[in-house]
This record gives structure tokens, sequence and C-alpha cells, in this order.
């Protein structure tokens, strides 16, 4: 496994193994790795004959200083999670060699960027679309696997691919849980004993949820589900949504057609959880 810190060792590397026509699959991640990365390193290696991964906390994207100080870095146990995965580079550079200078690119997401996630991070998703873009065009891959825990930065990724004719295939891939339910996150260790106990009740109540659709309009089960969550004392929800998979349009009636996906955003003490299910 090559560990790479430099955008010219990797372009260069990397142009050697296009030149012998080797497919290129792409990971990124912000370190602190845990299953869930390591399901998208084992789905591309299935589907890629070189998998990149790349560590890099994007400040950027951090609409909270203090979210960004505290979020986890964790390099050496990274790259032991990886070698067994036989993932075959990672890029870890600086902030300085993604950012030599400021990134002052405006996205225009329209739609997408005005709820949930992008409605209560602002800026959060220009700064995902700035260091995505910014990965893509150094390492050109033919495929990128993305997790469905991140359910609207998909949609943001494919939005961009789109905008800026990227030729790169997106693949999103299933959302891994502990055996408890709690979609593993890399900021699940940042959860104190009380918090990781009561964490699980995200999803219990998110499963319940869809069992009760047939019972329930969309604002009562909403209602429900916020009201199930913040009877826990140890959780407290930013926001329950129920949008369309694709489109990510708010649904107000059952009728309507296409999936939906109920996503909520949940405060664990300091700690500030996602989740999502399919109905
Ligand atoms: O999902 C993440 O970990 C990050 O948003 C990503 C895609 C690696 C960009 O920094």
């Amino acid at each position: 496994m090559k560990v790479l810190n430099t955008k010219n060792e990797l372009i260069s590397l990397l142009e050697n193994y296009k030149k012998e026509g080797k497919k290129i699959g792409f990971v990124p991640t912000m370190g602190a790795l845990h299953e869930g990365h390591l399901s998208l390193v084992k789905e591309s290696k299935k589907q890629s004959d070189i998998t990149v991964v790349s560590i890099f906390v994007n400040p950027t994207q951090f609409n909270d200083p203090e979210d960004l100080k505290r979020y986890p870095r964790t390099l050496e146990k990274d790259l032991e999670l990886l070698k067994p995965e036989n993932c075959d580079v990672v890029f870890a550079p600086s902030v300085e060699e993604i950012y030599p200078e400021p990134d002052t690119r405006k996205f225009d997401f329209g739609y997408l960027e005005t709820v949930m996630e992008g409605a209560k991070r602002p800026g959060h998703f220009n700064g995902v679309g700035q260091v995505v873009s910014r990965l893509f065009d150094i390492i050109k891959p033919h495929k990128a696997f993305f997790g469905m825990k991140d359910f609207q930065q998909i949609a943001i990724i494919r939005n961009m691919v789109h905008q800026l004719h990227y030729n790169i295939e997106i693949i999103s891939c299933p959302i891994i849980r502990e055996e408890n339910g709690l979609a593993k996150s890399s900021r699940n260790m940042l959860l104190d004993e009380d918090h990781k106990k009561n964490a699980p009740h995200i999803y219990a109540t998110l499963k319940k949820a869809k069992e009760l659709v047939s019972q329930k309009n969309v604002s009562e089960i909403k209602q429900w589900i916020s009201d199930e969550i913040n009877n826990n004392p140890y959780l407290e929800t930013e926001y329950v949504e129920i949008v369309d998979e694709m489109t990510l349009q708010v649904t107000k009636e059952w009728e309507e057609k296409g999936n939906k996906v109920v996503c909520v955003a949940v405060y664990a003490g300091k700690i500030r959880l996602i989740d999502n299910i399919v109905l």
C-alpha cells in the first residue's frame, strides 16, 4: 500500500496505472475510518483495478470551528485498517497541498442545498463541492464511492458531476450499522458512555416509523419521530424530514410518486449525528 502526501506524486503514479489500462476507484474520506469506510473500499476493490483512498479533514466544509477542532484524526490507525483491505494507494495531503490558496469558488446546488443539511449547515456543501472537485481533478477516477448515511451529500456530488461534466460514475453504498443499529460514523467515537448507550434509539425509532406509515399521515409521522427521539433525555432532534429519494423534494402526502427517505439530524449531547431510512 503506497502512502502519498503530494498531488504530483499521486498524479504521476496514477498516470502509469492509467497507461496500463487500469480502472481507478476512489474512496474520499476524512479519516477516523470505521467499517462503513471499509465497506466502500471493499466495493471499490470489487469494481476497480486500483483503489485510492484519500484521508483529508477538509476545513472548508465545517461551518462550526469547534466541530473542526474536535474532529478525530487517527492517521496511523487508519493506515492499519486499510492494509488488510489491500487498499492500493492512500492520499493523505496537508491543507496547503489541497488549498495552496483559498478556494473562493461558489457552487450553486439550487434546491438541493436548501433543505436538511444544506439549511442547517450553511456553506457545508459548498466546502464538500470544493474538496471533492479538487480530489476528482487530481485523481480523475473512473468511479467514486460514497456511503448512503450522507444521503444528501450523494445528491450534491451527482449534481456537481453533472455541472462540471466529470466522466466519473458515482456509486452509493448501503449504511453500515453497529449491532445495536447505530449508523457507523467517525463522530461515534466522540460520544461519551451515556450518549453511546442511547444513540441507537435513533435508528430504532426510524425502524418503528417505517412500520407506522400506513397508520399516520406524513406530518403525523414526522411529529411522532421527533417526539419519540426527544423523549429520550440524551437526544434532541435538529430536524426530521421526509424527502423524495431522487429529487429531495419534501414529501407532503404519501401518494406522491417515488421512493421516500426519512432523514434525521440528532444531537447526542454536543455530537451531531445523522441517519436515514428508505421507506
Ligand atoms: O463524507 C465525507 O467524509 C466528506 O464529506 C468527504 C466526501 C470525504 C469530503 O470531505
